[in-house]
C-alpha cells in the first residue's frame, strides 16, 4: 500500500516536472502556474478584472500570467500602458496567431490581422473610407440622425412607461455601420436583421466567456463538440449572408459611382489588380465582418451604460439638458460642430465612457520581436494584455476614480479637458479605427435624446446595479429604461419619485480635491511626439516611424474635427 502511494507520489512529481512551466530569463514576474492550466486556475474565468488588479497589487505595473501553457504578460496603469504601446509601439503592436478569434476568422481583415502589409494596407483603406464617407462632414453626421430618429420614434411609443432598451440601441448602431458599409439600413422587426443580430450576439457571447478561455489555453479540446463550435458555426452564417450582400453589389456597381464601402473595396480590387496585392474578397467580408462587430456592440454598450447612470444621476441630467436647450433652442437635431458649446454634457459622455470601460482588456497584442518593458525581457511572440480598466479607474490618475463624476473631465474654469488616462480606444498603431465614428455617435445620439426625452430611474427597477457583465466588450447589466417626453409634462413622475434621487451618489462639485491640471488634446498630441522622439533614440527602426506617422494622422484626423 505505502509502495503504491510512493509510486504515486514520484509518478506525480515526474508529471510536474515534465510539464512544468519555467519563464524565461528575466521575464516579469507572477504567480506561480500548475503544469497543463497555468494560472487558470487562480483567474474568475467569468470576470478576471479584480484579481488582475490584485496580481498588480502584488506584481506591479508588468506582470506575467500562463493561460494554460502560454505565457503571457498583462500591461497596468498609464505608465507602462504608454512605454509598451507608443513608445515601443512596433514592438508590442501584433496580434497572436493562436486564439480563438483568428481561427473563426482566418486572421484576415484587421481586428486579428497580425502586423504586417496586409493589416497596415486594410487599416489605412478603412479610415481613408471612413473619411472619404464624410466622418466629420454632413453625410456621416446625417446618416447618424437618421438612425437616431428612428430610435426617437421608438422610445416615443414608450414615453410615460418603461422598455428594455437592449435591441433597440444594438439595432440602431448596427444599421449605423451597415448603412456606411452596405449602403442600406434594415427595418427593425426584419427577420434576417434580427437573425444576423442574434448570431452576432451568441458568437460574442462564447468568445467572451470561459469556453473561449478553455479553447484558446488547450489545444486538444478544439475539435471536440464543445459550445464553442457554435461561434464557428453562426461566423460561417454571417459570412455567407455578407457574401450575398457582396455578390449583389457586383451585379448593380455602376461605374464611378461609389454608394458604400463595399463598393470602395471592390474598386479599390479592381484598381490593384490581382498580382501582389493583399486585397480580395476573402479579405474584403472579414474586413466588413470585423467593422459590423467592432461597430455594433461597443457603441451600443455604452450608450446603455450612459443611459443607466443619466436615469440615476439626474443631477448630471438635468444640467446636460440645460446646456443642451441653451445651444440647441428649437432644433430638434444637434450637430457634431455643437460639441464645442457643451463642455458639461462632452464631459458627461467621456465620464460615462470610462464607467463603460466597454473594451476592458482591448484587444489581445504580442510582441513582433525580442524586446523590453521596464528593465523585464519579452520574447517575440509573447500575448500581451492591456488591461485599459487599470488606467481607466488609475487612482492617481483621475479625481474621482470611483464614482459617475463628469468632474473628472473639467478643469477648475468648467471647461471640458480629457486627461490621457483617458484610453477605452487604447492607445498606439493598433487603437481603435471606429473612435471618430464612435464619439459622433455618442455625441449625436446622446444629445438629441436627452433633448427630447427625460430619462427617470422606473418604480419597478429595483436598485439599480452598476456591475457590468465582463466580456471583450463588456455591457450593463439588462435594465428598464423610464422615459417621459420633455414636453408632455403629465408623463414626469411625481416630485422626488426618480429612483435615482434616492440611489444616487452626488457629483457635487464642491469641496472636491484641487483639479490635475488637464491637457488639450493639442497638448497631448505634442507629448505623443516627445515620447517617440524619446524612443527613437533606442532605435526602432524606419517602420516604426511609419506606423507613428500612421498613428499620429488617424489621430488628426479624429481631433481636428
Ligand atoms: C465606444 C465604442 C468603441 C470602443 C470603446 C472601441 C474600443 C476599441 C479597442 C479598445 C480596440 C483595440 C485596440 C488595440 O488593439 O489596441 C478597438 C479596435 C478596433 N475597433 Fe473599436 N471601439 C469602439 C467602436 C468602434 C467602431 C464604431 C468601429 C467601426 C468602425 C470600430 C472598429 C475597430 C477596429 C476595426 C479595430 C481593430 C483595429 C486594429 O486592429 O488595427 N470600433 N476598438
Amino acid at each position: 500500500m505505502l509502495g503504491s502511494l510512493v509510486l504515486l507520489w514520484l509518478g506525480f512529481c515526474l508529471l510536474f516536472f515534465l510539464f512544468r512551466l519555467r519563464r524565461p530569463k528575466n521575464f516579469p514576474p507572477g504567480p506561480w502556474p500548475v503544469p497543463i492550466l497555468g494560472n487558470l486556475l487562480q483567474l474568475n474565468l467569468v470576470n478576471p478584472i479584480n484579481d488582475l488588479k490584485k496580481l498588480s497589487e502584488r506584481y506591479g505595473q508588468v506582470y506575467s500570467l500562463y493561460i494554460g501553457s502560454r505565457p503571457a504578460v498583462v500591461l497596468n496603469g498609464l505608465q507602462a500602458m504608454k512605454e509598451a504601446l507608443v513608445t515601443r509601439s512596433v514592438d508590442f503592436s501584433g496580434r497572436h496567431q493562436d486564439l480563438m478569434l483568428n481561427h473563426i476568422t482566418g486572421s484576415k481583415g484587421v481586428i486579428m490581422a497580425d502586423f504586417g502589409p496586409s493589416w497596415r494596407e486594410h487599416r489605412r483603406f478603412a479610415l481613408m473610407t471612413l473619411r472619404n464617407f464624410g466622418l466629420g462632414k454632413q453625410s456621416m453626421e446625417d446618416r447618424i440622425l437618421g438612425e437616431t430618429s428612428h430610435v426617437s420614434s421608438c422610445l416615443e411609443r414608450s414615453a410615460g412607461q418603461s422598455m428594455d432598451p437592449q435591441h433597440l440601441f444594438h439595432n440602431a448602431t448596427s444599421n449605423i455601420i451597415c448603412s456606411i458599409i452596405f449602403g442600406s439600413r434594415y427595418e427593425y422587426e426584419d427577420e434576417n436583421f434580427q437573425a444576423i443580430i442574434t448570431m452576432m450576439e451568441e458568437t460574442l457571447k462564447i468568445a467572451n466567456g470561459p469556453w473561449a478561455m478553455l479553447y484558446d489555453s488547450m489545444t486538444l479540446l478544439r475539435s471536440l463538440p464543445l459550445p464553442f463550435q457554435k461561434a464557428f458555426q453562426n461566423y460561417h452564417n454571417v459570412r455567407e449572408h455578407v457574401l450575398g450582400i457582396v455578390t449583389q453589389h457586383e451585379q448593380t456597381r455602376v461605374a464611378r459611382v461609389t454608394r458604400d464601402l463595399t463598393d470602395c473595396y471592390l474598386n479599390e480590387m479592381e484598381k490593384r489588380g490581382a498580382s501582389d496585392s493583399s486585397f480580395d474578397k476573402g479579405q474584403m467580408i472579414i474586413l466588413l465582418l470585423d467593422l459590423f462587430f467592432a461597430g455594433t456592440d461597443t457603441t451600443s454598450n455604452t450608450l446603455r451604460t450612459a443611459l443607466l447612470y443619466l436615469m440615476t444621476h439626474p443631477d448630471v441630467q438635468e444640467r446636460c439638458q440645460k446646456e443642451i436647450d441653451e445651444v440647441l433652442g428649437e432644433t430638434a437635431e444637434a450637430s457634431f460642430e455643437d460639441r464645442h458649446s457643451m463642455p458639461y454634457t462632452q464631459a458627461m459622455i467621456h465620464e460615462a465612457q470610462r464607467v463603460a470601460n466597454t473594451v476592458p482588456l482591448s484587444v489581445f497584442h504580442a510582441t513582433t520581436k525580442d524586446t523590453q518593458l521596464m528593465g523585464y525581457d519579452i520574447p517575440k511572440g509573447t500575448l500581451i494584455i492591456p488591461n485599459l480598466s487599470s488606467v481607466l479607474n488609475e487612482e492617481s490618475q483621475w479625481k474621482f476614480p470611483h464614482d459617475f463624476n463628469p468632474s473628472n473631465f473639467l478643469n477648475d474654469k468648467g471647461e471640458f479637458v480629457k486627461p490621457e488616462a483617458f484610453m477605452p480606444f487604447s492607445v498606439g498603431p493598433r487603437m481603435c479605427l471606429g473612435e471618430g465614428l464612435a464619439r459622433m455617435e455618442l455625441f449625436l445620439i446622446l444629445v438629441t435624446l436627452l433633448h427630447r426625452f427625460q430619462f427617470i430611474w422606473p418604480e419597478d427597477g429595483g436598485v439599480p446595479d452598476y456591475t457590468p457583465v465582463f466580456g471583450i466588450t463588456q455591457a450593463p447589466k439588462p435594465y428598464k429604461l423610464g422615459l417621459a417626453d420633455r414636453l408632455n409634462t403629465a408623463q414626469w413622475p411625481e416630485q422626488g419619485q426618480a429612483a435615482g434621487e434616492r440611489n444616487t451618489t452626488s457629483s457635487d462639485e464642491e469641496g472636491e480635491p484641487v483639479p490635475k491640471k488637464g491637457k488639450t488634446d493639442k497638448q497631448r498630441h505634442i507629448e505623443m511626439l516627445l515620447y517617440r522622439e524619446d524612443g527613437e533614440k533606442e532605435d526602432q527602426g524606419a517602420d516604426s516611424k511609419d506606423e507613428m506617422n500612421d498613428y499620429l494622422q488617424d489621430r488628426n484626423m479624429i481631433q481636428d474635427r
